[in-house]
């Protein structure tokens, strides 16, 4: 009997989304039990400190203000001219590397994500991140048909392990001409660890010196998701002068994302940039990724790039827009400041946290942690090599008393066979 039409590359995909499984049991056990005495720890999206979904004010009042026009026509395909030019704001600030650069509007920092793998990767190509890492790189691979390996994000003294980087990317080259190396930085999901400008600087040199020895070609994918809840403004932005004139052999890409510098999450908004020193490769850039946009959603959400370039036209918008997100940068960041000042009181462990939406704790056996954690009721992530804490969404008063929940869990899971 006939069971399968599937093609090959299709058949066996099922999208098992652990963070939106941990989710669903969590609002089954609210529906149970009540919101009071859930902890909903899963999902990364701001909740305020009475639980509810935020939308930044400001935001919320030049979407819902835009004309019906702006609602629903149709946009370019590589995006609103506007959108095109301030997107490159938003996301540099004053920053902006030396070279040529380009901006193509994606479907949210996932669409930018795919066009990279898309269309600078091979089919069957091995594409490189850390292994704290968020699980759709895995899944966006795997779709086309590429595989997503790992390297050790951080070495003995918890800091950026750019050699374990290395011996990835010169290990992977001798098997293919170009490397993709994805790194979600600042407020990376799911640990909220950082690099610094140095760190980066450090990975474009040994990418140049790699490449160059070995006669390939690199694409540095920084995935910035996390920059507007990662402190302050320009101090978070200095890392861009990794950017600077690159090599001729590397191609950066930068993702941006308006899902959570804009608290629009389902309005799937985003774009990539593309940094190079040479002008035909910048060409080429905006050419080839606006084609993969028309072949895979044609355009995308008008009122959200308006939303945008309508913000960062005007000076008293963006002020306080800048406002709005730093009062819950801070939210976050004193949700954070108690929770490892607890972690630390009871000797729970944690992966360094700089800044974002998450921290996470490392662990033998993540799922067995979640599991009894249930019966605190407090749900989170497990992850491979741990468990994961959406602090943006659990209110403060929640957070109190929290690690020592965990750090019991978490004891008793380690000394399990
Ligand atoms: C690390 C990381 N990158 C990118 C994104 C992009 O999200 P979106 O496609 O909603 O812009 C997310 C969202 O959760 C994320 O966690």
């Amino acid at each position: 009997m006939i069971s399968s039409f599937a093609c090959k590359l299709a058949k066996g995909k099922a999208a098992n989304d652990i963070i939106f499984a941990a989710n669903a049991a969590c609002v089954a056990a609210i529906a149970k039990y009540g919101p009071e005495k859930i902890t909903n720890g899963t999902i990364g999206a701001i909740m305020d400190d009475a639980g509810k979904l935020v939308c930044l004010p400001t935001v919320e009042k030049v979407y819902r203000n835009l004309p019906t026009n702006e609602l629903i026509a149709y946009a370019p395909i590589s995006g609103l001219p506007d959108y095109l030019d301030k997107v490159e704001v938003a996301a540099f600030g004053k920053f902006k590397p030396a070279g040529y650069t380009a901006a193509v509007a994606t479907a949210g920092g996932t669409g930018a994500i795919h066009h990279a793998i898309w269309n600078y990767t091979e089919p069957g190509d091995i594409v490189i991140t850390s292994d704290w890492y968020w699980g759709a790189y895995k899944v966006l691979c795997r779709d086309a048909g590429r595989e997503l390996q790992t390297y050790t994000m951080l070495n003995a003294q918890n800091t950026f392990n750019l050699s374990a980087l290395r011996e990835k990317v010169t290990a992977v080259l001798q098997k293919q001409d170009t490397i993709m190396v994805i790194i979600n930085t600042p407020a990376h999901n799911p640990t909220g660890y950082s690099l610094t400008t140095e760190d980066l600087l450090g990975v474009v040199r040994m990418l140049q010196e790699v490449t160059e020895t070995a006669g390939k070609k690199a694409v540095l994918f920084l995935d910035v998701a996390y920059i507007d809840y990662a402190g302050d403004k320009d101090e978070v932005r200095k890392f861009f002068k990794a950017l600077d004139h690159l090599p001729e052999t590397i191609l950066g890409i930068v993702a941006y994302s308006m899902s959570k510098g804009f608290t629009m999450y389902g309005q799937r908004t985003g774009a990539m940039i593309g940094v190079s020193d040479n002008a035909a490769v910048i060409k080429e850039f905006a050419e080839i990724n606006q084609f993969t946009s028309r072949a895979t959603w044609s355009n995308i959400n008008r009122p959200a790039m308006k939303t945008l370039a309508t913000i960062y036209a005007d000076p008293a918008l963006l002020k306080a827009t800048e406002q709005e997100r730093d009062h819950y940068y801070k939210i976050i960041k004193t949700r954070a400041d108690l929770f490892m000042k607890e972690a630390k009181a009871c000797g729970l462990p944690m992966i360094p946290y700089i800044a974002g939406f998450f921290l996470s704790i490392p662990a033998k056996h993540p799922a067995a942690i979640c599991d009894r954690l249930h019966a605190d009721g407090i749900y989170v992530v497990p992850l491979a090599a741990g468990v994961r804490v959406a602090l943006c969404s659990i209110p403060l008063q929640k957070i109190s008393g929290m690690a020592a929940k965990i750090c019991a869990a978490w004891k008793a899971s380690e000394t399990q066979a």
